[in-house]
């Protein structure tokens, strides 16, 4: 049964997460192997949302970006992660699909953006500093992408730089180097709150290949009418994580407990099953 808890109620942080809640951005990551068994984590209205969704594949992965979503603001204020208390953290959506947080009944004041790519999760958390402004997170593995992907969906700069010796010829690879433009691309729409409802060659992804000591490397999201967003990606085994932002601020550290997505293994469980049965 899900919870359902109008209490306004802000818990307190505990000393460890105001230890690291001073780091304006943090992630954690999850598989679906972690998730709660039952629902009594996901509240009334998370559940309204899932009891529309029928195919099993769409299911699994809104409860996964809500398990980690959630996961990651109990993380990041340091509040307890048993059933009730997930359910008490609810990560609903705006009329534009961007993702918000409720904590017992009242819209918390920290930036989420959330994503799932082949049975794993990742979750960006800001603080309380909104002024530092939105966020988009998105993960992606490293699969091959058509000729026909790369003229369709990218610019030609992006073109030029996925197809030529920088890409080919360096340590990312062309297939790589195609799949982190479009990452890059889905963080950056994120944080323009637009999604796929935008032209993806309205925004133009320049990548910087030295990666930093800790596995960070930035990029720029170009808009079209000149403004730029910083940027942050990073590749952990088969998946390549990017996170977008609309001003430059360090790259988001890993907040405590997530799971390691360079050992994850991208898995599909929901061919065997693509259909929820009725009352499931
Ligand atoms: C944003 C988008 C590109 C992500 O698609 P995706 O790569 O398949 O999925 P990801 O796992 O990376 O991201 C999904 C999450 O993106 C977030 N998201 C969706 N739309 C968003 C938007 N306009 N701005 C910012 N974030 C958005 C949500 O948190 C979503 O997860 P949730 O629905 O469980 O909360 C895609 O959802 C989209 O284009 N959405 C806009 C159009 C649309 O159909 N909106 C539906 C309105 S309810």
């Amino acid at each position: 049964m899900a919870h359902v808890d109008q209490t306004p109620l802000v818990r307190a942080p505990t000393a460890a997460a105001a230890a690291v809640s001073s780091s304006p951005r943090q992630w954690w990551a999850g598989s679906e192997q972690g998730l709660p068994a039952g629902l009594d984590w996901i509240s009334t209205r998370e559940l309204a949302r899932l009891e529309g969704v029928r195919f099993t594949k769409r299911r699994t992965e809104y409860l996964l970006r809500r398990w980690v979503g959630k996961r990651a603001v109990a993380a990041r204020l340091g509040l307890p992660t048993d059933d009730t208390s997930l359910a008490g953290i609810e990560v609903l959506n705006r009329m534009s699909g961007a993702p918000y947080v409720v904590i017992e009944g009242v819209e918390a004041p920290c930036e989420v953006s959330l994503s799932d790519r082949a049975g794993t999760a990742v979750a960006v958390v800001g603080g309380t500093q909104r002024a530092l402004g939105a966020l988009g997170i998105d993960l992606e593995i490293v699969e091959p992408r058509s000729a026909g992907f790369v003229t369709d969906f990218l610019t030609p700069a992006e073109q030029a730089w996925v197809t030529g010796p920088a890409a080919e010829q360096g340590a990312l690879g062309r297939d790589a180097a195609a799949n982190l433009v479009w990452s890059a691309k889905e963080s950056a729409l994120k944080v323009l709150r637009l999604g796929l409802r935008a032209d993806t060659r309205w925004v133009e992804i320049a990548v910087a290949e030295h990666r930093r000591g800790d596995g960070w490397a930035p990029f720029t999201a170009t808009w079209r009418d000149g403004r730029v967003l910083p940027g942050w990606w990073r590749r952990e085994g088969v998946y390549l994580l990017t996170v977008a932002t609309e001003q430059h601020v360090d790259p988001p550290e890993a907040l405590a407990g997530a799971a390691d997505l360079a050992a994850a293994t991208p898995v599909h469980s929901w061919v065997d099953r693509p259909l929820v049965t009725p009352r499931e």
